[in-house]
């Protein structure tokens, strides 16, 4: 479900490239109407990715999420971290942006921000709660990997992967991720 044509055609054709189109059905719709567009408490796995970020409001997205779910159902939600935009624009030489998404309620440099919010893992977590999900996981994805100088990143590879495996469940690493995944169930 997207609210784009354009993204759902991406999709469409993805999914042909692929040799899957027979098992994909591209809807559009606002993420927030997700409940009345699936069968309530039928769906085995939501995947919420990079979307929160960037809804008006991510309440009712999360909360249409719960109702599509069956009971034992699980969403897998990937947000924005918030830490590791103030760590990359301060890196980059921003320092008034850095400083302005760290003291921002939002995690956001203003109005010509291209994302709406970012997370903490403490809010993220909230949210999810808030909305009657119990959260299993939280992992950072990219906790380094966008930090470092590329020549590193790609003369390193497999030890970059092995070193994000061990950070990416554990605080404080976990928590300057690029992303937070949250791993969640509806309770059955
Ligand atoms: C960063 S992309 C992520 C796409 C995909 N989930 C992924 O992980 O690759 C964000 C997507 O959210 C869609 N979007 C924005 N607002 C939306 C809304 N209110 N309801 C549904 N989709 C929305 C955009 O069209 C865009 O395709």
């Amino acid at each position: 479900v997207d609210a784009s044509p354009d993204a759902l055609a991406a999709l469409t054709r993805r999914a042909a490239e692929a040799g899957v189109a027979d098992r994909v059905r591209a809807t559009q719709g606002d993420a927030d109407a997700l409940a009345g567009l699936v069968e309530p408490a039928t769906v085995d796995l939501v995947l919420c990715h990079s979307v929160l970020e960037v809804v008006d409001e991510p309440e009712p997205v999360i909360s249409a999420l719960v109702t599509a779910l069956r009971p034992g159902g699980a969403a897998s939600v990937l947000v924005a971290g918030r830490a590791a935009a103030v760590f990359g624009r301060a890196m980059n030489g921003q320092l008034d942006a850095a400083a302005a998404l760290a003291a921002d309620p939002h995690g956001t440099t203003g109005r010509r921000d291209t994302l709406r919010r970012r997370y903490d893992a403490a809010d993220a977590s909230a949210l999810l709660t808030a909305a009657g999900l119990a959260v299993e996981e939280i992992h950072g994805v990219r906790v380094l990997a966008d930090l470092l100088p590329a020549a590193v990143a790609d003369g390193q590879p497999a030890a970059l992967v092995e070193l994000e495996r061990a950070l990416a469940a554990r605080p404080p690493y976990r928590d300057l991720a690029a992303q937070l995944h949250l791993f969640a169930r509806r309770p059955a």
